[in-house]
């Protein structure tokens, strides 16, 4: 390893969810299913759900502003912006872009990833691209979602399971032998399929058909996902583990993708890992996609259960299919 090798980490994180709560009960009045099902089949007590006239920029702003503020940085510090998120304000101009405007960061270049639930870990992970290789110093990533605008709340199969959030770290340079150790990244578009949303796209624009049969929303065959996420949240763990040289109980917190409490505890018998090495707070959002794994790291780091020199994974699982696991070693 070069003794000039540049380490990128985290240098400031923030979060930011919607006031209105919806919570199970709620939801019994609007379809067939009872706070006792969510509860153990998923482990989501209540979600929160953005308003008619928010927007996930918004949210990705506010978020934004936060870790800015945690980094002790000005707008004008950030190089570059990336934006992971399934629910765009529109098709174009990307979310990015209109972020890189609320926030009043001129010029620089802002882009959206679409990469479903593992959104926030391919957007450090091409962050630490740019900080390592010495081309910016400070990327602006943010994980932000408005899942209520493509949910249909007649499916008690999907609504009960999404809510709207977002969270944003700025990625630069920290102290040697700190920050993203390492990541594994990975897709299976054969399993594309399993969770989509049909029309609005190329392939099927939008019309008064697309519109009558619900076909904006999100289409998932459940089973299907979880038996992926089930095998691939601790494999890839694992394999992000030993690309820099640690094992599973070299663990201090792991932050994973808050889909479901049962994929969860999965993973987390297989890594071997006791109840405090996870971080859960699904139970608050249900599963806000891309803003997930920032969200609950934020909280987590918030309420001082991360320290510097933490050694911390961040997992996730999402639409695509897709995967990613990168090990933080916590540099703040
Ligand atoms: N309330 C009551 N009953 C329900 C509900 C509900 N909300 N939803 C489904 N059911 C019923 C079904 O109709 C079915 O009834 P049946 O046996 O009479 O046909 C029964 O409950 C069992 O349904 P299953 O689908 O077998 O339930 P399962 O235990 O698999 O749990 C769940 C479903 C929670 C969706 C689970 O499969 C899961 O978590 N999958 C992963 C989903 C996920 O993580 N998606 C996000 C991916 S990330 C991204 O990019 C957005």
């Amino acid at each position: 390893m070069s003794e000039n090798k540049v380490y990128a980490g985290i240098l400031g994180i923030g979060s930011f969810v919607p006031e209105k709560i919806l919570t199970n009960f709620d939801l019994e009045k609007i379809v067939d299913t009872s706070d006792e099902w969510i509860t153990t089949r998923t482990g989501i007590k209540e979600r929160r759900i953005a308003d008619k006239s928010v927007a996930t920029s918004d949210l990705a702003t506010a978020a934004a502003e936060k870790a800015l503020a945690d980094a002790n940085l000005k707008a004008s510090d950030i190089d570059l912006i990336i934006v992971a998120t399934v629910t765009p304000d529109m098709n174009f101009p990307s979310t990015a872009c209109i972020v890189q405007s609320n926030l009043g960061a001129k010029n620089i270049p802002a882009f959206d990833i679409s990469v479903g639930c593992s959104g926030f870990i391919y957007g450090i992970t091409i962050a630490q691209q740019f900080i390592e290789n010495g081309i910016y110093n400070n990327v602006l990533v943010i994980g932000a979602e408005t899942l209520s605008k493509i949910t249909n709340w007649e499916d008690r199969n999907t609504c009960v399971l999404f809510g709207d959030g977002a969270g944003a770290a700025v990625i630069g340079k920290v102290e040697k032998g700190y920050g993203i150790l390492s990541s594994f990244l990975g897709a299976d578009g054969e399993g594309g399929k399993y969770l989509y949303m049909p029309a609005g796209g190329s392939k099927m624009p939008a019309s008064e058909e697309t519109v009558n049969k619900k076909l904006h929303t999100i289409f998932m065959e459940g089973q299907e996902v979880f038996k992926f996420a089930v095998k691939i949240m601790d494999s890839a763990t694992i394999e992000a583990l030993n690309r820099c040289g640690l094992k599973a109980e070299d663990i201090d917190l792991l932050i994973p993708h808050q889909a479901n409490t049962r994929i969860i505890d999965s993973a987390m018998k297989r890594l071997k890992l006791t109840k405090d090495k996870v971080y859960i707070n699904l139970d608050k959002y249900g599963n806000t996609s891309a803003a997930s794994v920032v969200i609950a790291l934020d909280e987590a780091y918030r309420n001082g259960l991360i320290k510097k020199g933490y050694i911390v994974p961040v997992v996730a699982f999402g639409a695509g299919l897709t995967w990613g696991a990168a090990v933080i070693k916590w540099s703040k």
